[in-house]
């Protein structure tokens, strides 16, 4: 308690403008390994760490107990310029999915193998189900926020951010614009009691972005972001969706009629459109959950035995870094 960062780690290099605060590449220095740093918003009272914090922290422990979320390896609890702050140190993976699609190259000229997005979505899936088991959503699934291990070829979900629970910002603290790309329907219409179907949504969105290298719905403002999905996807109406119309944001949209995906996404094969169909419906009530997604035919040409071993590499891990 009470040292400083500095002393416990080298910091290398930035590698994330978040949108609380910077995130920093380091090296631990007693023993050498990489590690992300990032710095929490919360700055501890007086007294200590506010109750809530430390509600956060233990969450946050809990649901990095899986190989397929970003490890949390410690928190500490520092002091900088005479403030006490806590500092959640990650495992360091080599890039997000935003760097990895990228450079693997952008648009359809530049597919991932089928195996590859099949391979990903499953493990995305697992991820998710991890944390909706513990009634969490996190509310920001997005590339930027998938870390990927390519000698392993594993995908994590990261940034399950403290105090999300309050609201997810509009603009970050450097005034970069929070990406409305994955945000879901009843999100994006000013619902106030979405959950973890809205997670699902932003799964549908990546799911199609890996598959035709190219994001699905690039709006750049709510109404050009809902205006988006209503083209591809149909105005919804109180018949696919009960309620939408109540919704705090709802007024008349234009009528639209819903596209054939597998036209727009001739990167996936019929059980691919399924699940997609499934992620992107309309009413969060009838949306595919994650567990029921990784029961879906299109992962059954998958050896899932590959995930059942990265688990058990993960707890055999676990239990060295806790010893
Ligand atoms: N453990 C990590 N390993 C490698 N890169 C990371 C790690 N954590 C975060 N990053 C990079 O930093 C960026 C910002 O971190 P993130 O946890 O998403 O914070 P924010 O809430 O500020 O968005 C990520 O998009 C990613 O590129
Ligand atoms: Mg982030």
């Amino acid at each position: 308690m009470g040292h400083s960062i500095n002393e416990a780690y080298e910091k290398l290099e930035k590698i994330g403008q978040g949108t609380y605060g910077k995130v920093y590449k380091a090296r631990e220095r007693t023993t050498g390994r990489l590690v992300a740093l990032k710095k929490t918003r919360l700055e501890m009272e007086e007294e200590g760490v506010p109750s809530t914090a430390l509600r956060e922290v233990s969450l946050l422990q809990m649901l990095s107990e899986s190989a397929f979320v970003v490890r949390l390896l410690k928190v500490e609890h520092v002091e900088e310029d005479g403030k006490a702050m806590l500092y959640l140190v990650f495992e360091y993976l080599d890039q997000d999915l935003k760097g990895f699609m990228d450079l693997t190259g952008r648009g359809p000229a530049n597919p991932l193998k089928k195996e590859v997005v099949q391979d990903f979505m499953y493990q995305l899936c697992l991820g998710c189900a991890h944390i909706h088991r513990h009634g969490v959503m996190h509310r920001d699934l997005k590339p930027q926020n998938l870390l990927v291990d390519k000698a392993k070829n594993v995908i994590k979900v990261a940034d399950l951010g403290l105090g999300r629970a309050f609201s997810v910002p509009v603009k970050s603290y450097t005034h970069e614009i929070v990406t409305l790309w994955y945000r879901a329907p009843e999100v994006l219409l000013g619902g106030s009691h979405y959950s973890t179907p809205v997670d699902i949504w932003s799964v549908g969105c990546i799911f199609a972005e890996l598959a035709r290298k190219q994001p699905l719905f690039p709006g750049d403002s709510e109404l050009q972001q809902l205006l988006h999905i209503f083209k591809l996807l149909g105005t919804p109406s109180e018949d696919v969706w009960p309620g939408v119309t109540r919704l705090r944001d709802w007024h008349e949209f234009p009528q639209w009629k819903p596209q054939d995906l597998s036209k727009v996404i001739p990167q996936l094969d019929a059980h691919g459109i399924d699940l997609l169909q499934k992620m992107l419906v309309y009413d969060p009530a009838k949306r595919i959950h994650a567990t029921e997604a990784l029961e879906h035919p299109y992962f059954d040409s998958l050896d899932k035995s590959r995930y059942a071993k990265i688990e058990a590499a993960f707890e055999k891990e676990n239990r060295k870094v806790n010893a």
